[in-house]
């Protein structure tokens, strides 16, 4: 199974400054050095943690794929069909939400989607949709041209260790059953972390996992005491 870091949250940081610390791109080499497979990266409406300029800078220094997260935004489409990522991930976006609610209601407005996704596709870029474990949108997905989905697993990650667990996971993977016999690959992010990450082992034939948030909060505690002892050995 291949690993997308998804770097937002390194944006998040440095534009908590405004300035340009923590660097993306060196957080970017930094996951790519240590096998991750691509660098996913949402562009959001409001650019609250990833800007436009970031995205133009990723697409000429990384070695792997850019994977990019967008909502269906005219603007948007846009810059994906001027950088022209590997791959693109439609996401439902509010502007309220802290990160992505829920997934993509695709059989909702399956024909928007379809027209949405066709100029992205014709320019060679594949497509993902970012779904909700539901019977409903993966057999809507399958209709839309797009060769991926992504399951959401934020409600399984939020039960994990509770009695619903089992419910939510079984959801997933009756829905990659299901989107693989459509012909479609799977993917799967949103909430997975170092606990309950093992049980995607079970779900057959998932290509990627796209993790962020997890691996930015391990990585400011692996990485406190040597920036501290680095510190005081300057000051000292
Ligand atoms: N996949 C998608 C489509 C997302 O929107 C996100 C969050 O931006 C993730 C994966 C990663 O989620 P997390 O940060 O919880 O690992």
């Amino acid at each position: 199974m291949l690993l997308g870091v998804n770097i937002d949250h390194i944006a998040t940081l440095r534009n908590a400054r405004g300035g340009v610390e923590p660097d993306v791109i060196k957080a970017a080499q930094i996951a790519e050095e240590n096998g991750a497979t691509s660098i996913t990266t949402h562009l959001r409406e409001d650019r609250r943690h990833i800007k436009d300029e970031d995205v133009y800078a990723l697409i000429n220094t990384l070695k792997t794929r850019l994977n990019l997260e967008m909502a269906m935004a005219d603007d948007i489409q846009e810059i994906a069909l001027d950088i022209k990522p590997y791959s693109i991930c439609l996401v439902p976006e509010r502007r309220q939400e802290v990160t992505t609610e829920g997934g993509l209601d695709v059989a909702g407005q399956l024909e928007k989607v379809t027209e949405f996704i066709k100029p992205l596709l014709d320019a060679g870029i594949i497509v993902s949709l970012f779904i909700d474990p539901d019977i409903k949108q993966v057999e809507a997905s399958a209709k839309t041209g797009a060769q991926f989905i992504e399951m959401h697993t934020g409600s399984y990650a939020e039960c994990f260790g509770y009695k619903e667990e089992e419910i939510e996971f079984q959801k997933l993977k009756k829905a990659a059953e299901l989107a693989q016999k459509l012909g479609l690959k799977v993917n799967a992010g949103h909430g997975l972390n170092y606990e309950n990450v093992h049980r995607m082992h079970e779900i057959k034939g998932l290509c990627e996992l796209n993790i962020g948030h997890s691996i930015i909060s391990r990585a400011v505690f692996t990485g406190l005491s040597e920036a501290v002892c680095k510190m005081k050995d300057l000051i000292k």
